[in-house]
């Protein structure tokens, strides 16, 4: 049993902090969030996480799990100090790792004694020497820097940790590297063992590649809607063939969250300060925005001519399962729809109080009936499975038109053509070019397609050391 503190109790630290408790650790989160610590302190999670409530529950009350905001508390007896605080992105795409270098100072100056600091944080490549150099330069112990990246998937993350398909510890000191190998014994996972600049980029790498294919299938959803092919037939071959696999080649509204938006940006910022181009990321970071505005644009020229244009949207989180909408393509896509002078009703089984915060402007509802009711069409945003299992006859009886945009491609189409829905998805073909509405062609000789908005702010394309990009934007 080692004594780990985790510095930052959010959707990763508060995860790996538990599950550290789960596996015989003795653990304390430091946070520094009065709201937050003070829910947790009462052993509530204050996000929406599944399992992780009955963890934190119970190794509170084993005395396994403690909370504090206080350094002085919780590293003096700590022999591991993991860094989970959040990254996010900063000035022109890359990632701030301020939050990171201040729990890296506080840590050094309430250190007692040697121990070792773990970056469970997504940081560039070449964080963890800076903060090696920064221990050696001011730690009064010797401190060793383990880069140890999360592979966590909200929503399921409390079994991605206890069942990971690898552990990866990247460090200088094999003692060091050993030492946090060791906290995963309980894990049935292969450790890989490797340098910290390699554990640091290979996050990065995984990220972008993982929306790399999603972003490529989107790519193919549009020849697939161009030329007739139903893009799951796509996704079902090219997935079979073990080079490739199945996972991440689902067409839709495209990705967003807390990681891959900022990862493939801070990877690019990375890769230029390097004097390296990067033309596929940026491909894969522009192809996802236009995802979000294929939607919008479908939407709104289904709705266009209509006097008083709603639109019903179903799930706003940016993927079920979490009531995280950071980048959720849900808003995006409202956000342009309110802008065009449309109203928009919207339901999330869990989302709603966060979303309420971000976008007051949208008509919240209690449930999915509700969101529907009165809408010329709808766009399924995030495929929660109590979605896929709607009376789509009610919904479409209280819909005022009957446009659907399925923008995760799960709904049975068949079952909604047959009720007289205009089936719009991405890449699923046969109806998908036909952006109707449902309603009588109006007679209004005005009507004209509500405009689409702007393309989304450009993506930052950095440029590498003399290099001028040939994508202008
Ligand atoms: C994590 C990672 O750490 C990030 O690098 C990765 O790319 C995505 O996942 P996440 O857990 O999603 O971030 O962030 P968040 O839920 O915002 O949690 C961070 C927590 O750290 C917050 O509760 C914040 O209050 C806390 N924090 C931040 C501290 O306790 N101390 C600080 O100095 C800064
Ligand atoms: C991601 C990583 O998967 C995880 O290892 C960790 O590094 C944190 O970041 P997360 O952001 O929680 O996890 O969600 P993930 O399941 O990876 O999905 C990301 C986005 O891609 C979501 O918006 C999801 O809807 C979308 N997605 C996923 C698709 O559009 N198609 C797919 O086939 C898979």
């Amino acid at each position: 049993m080692a004594n780990v503190c985790v510095i930052g109790a959010g959707y990763v630290g508060l995860v790996s902090g538990a599950c550290l408790a789960e596996l015989g650790h003795s653990v304390t989160c430091l946070e520094i969030d009065s709201k937050r610590l003070s829910s947790l302190q009462s052993a509530e999670v204050p996000f929406h996480e599944p399992g992780l409530s009955e963890l934190v529950e119970r190794h509170s009350r084993a005395e396994r799990l403690r909370f504090t905001s206080e350094y002085s508390q919780a590293i003096p007896q700590a022999e591991y100090a993991f860094i989970a605080v959040n990254t996010p992105q900063g000035a022109e795409g890359r990632a701030d790792t301020g939050f990171v270098f201040a729990a890296v100072r506080s840590v050094l100056e309430h250190a007692t004694d040697m121990l070792v600091l773990v970056t469970k944080s997504t940081v560039p490549v070449g964080t963890g020497d800076e903060i090696a150099h920064l221990a050696e330069e001011q730690g009064r112990f010797p401190i060793a820097v383990v880069s140890n990246p999360e592979f966590l998937r909200e929503g399921t993350a409390v079994h991605d940790f206890l069942h990971p398909d690898r552990v990866v510890v990247g460090a200088s000191d094999t003692w060091a590297g050993a030492a946090v190998a060791e906290l995963y014994a309980g894990l049935d996972a292969p450790v890989v063992t490797t340098t910290r600049r390699a554990a640091e980029l290979a996050k990065y790498t995984a990220n972008a590649f993982l929306a790399a294919r999603i972003s490529f299938m989107n790519e193919i959803s549009s020849v697939c809607d161009a030329v007739g092919v139903d893009v799951e037939d796509v996704a079902r071959i090219v997935g079979s063939d073990p080079r490739i696999g199945p996972a991440f080649l689902r067409a839709g509204l495209g990705w967003g969250g807390s990681c891959f938006p900022k990862d493939v940006q801070a990877l690019a910022v990375t890769a230029a300060t390097h004097g390296c181009r990067t033309p596929i990321l940026e491909g894969v970071f522009r192809q996802n925005v236009r995802q979000r505005e294929r939607a919008a644009e479908m939407l709104l020229a289904s709705v266009g001519h209509l006097p008083d244009p709603t639109i019903g949207v179903l799930g706003l989180a940016f993927k079920p399962g979490t009531d995280d909408l950071r980048e959720a393509p849900a808003l995006a896509v409202a956000a342009r729809l309110l802008e065009a002078g449309v109203r928009v009703r919207a339901h999330d089984p869990v989302a709603v109080p966060n979303a309420r915060e971000i976008a007051p402007d949208i008509h919240y509802c209690a449930d999915a009936y509700e969101a529907v009711t009165d809408c010329d069409a709808v766009l399924l945003a995030t495929e929660w499975p109590e979605y896929l299992g709607l009376d789509w006859a009610r919904a479409r009886s209280l819909m005022r038109g009957a446009v659907i945009l399925d923008g995760r491609n799960v709904l049975d189409a068949r079952l909604l053509r047959t009720l007289g829905v205009t089936y719009l998805s991405f890449g699923r073909s046969e109806t998908v070019n036909d952006c109707g509405n449902g309603h009588e062609p109006s007679d209004d000789p005005e009507a004209q397609p509500l405009a689409t908005t702007q393309l989304p702010p450009a993506y930052p394309v950095p440029q590498p050391r003399g290099y001028r990009s040939e994508v202008s934007v």
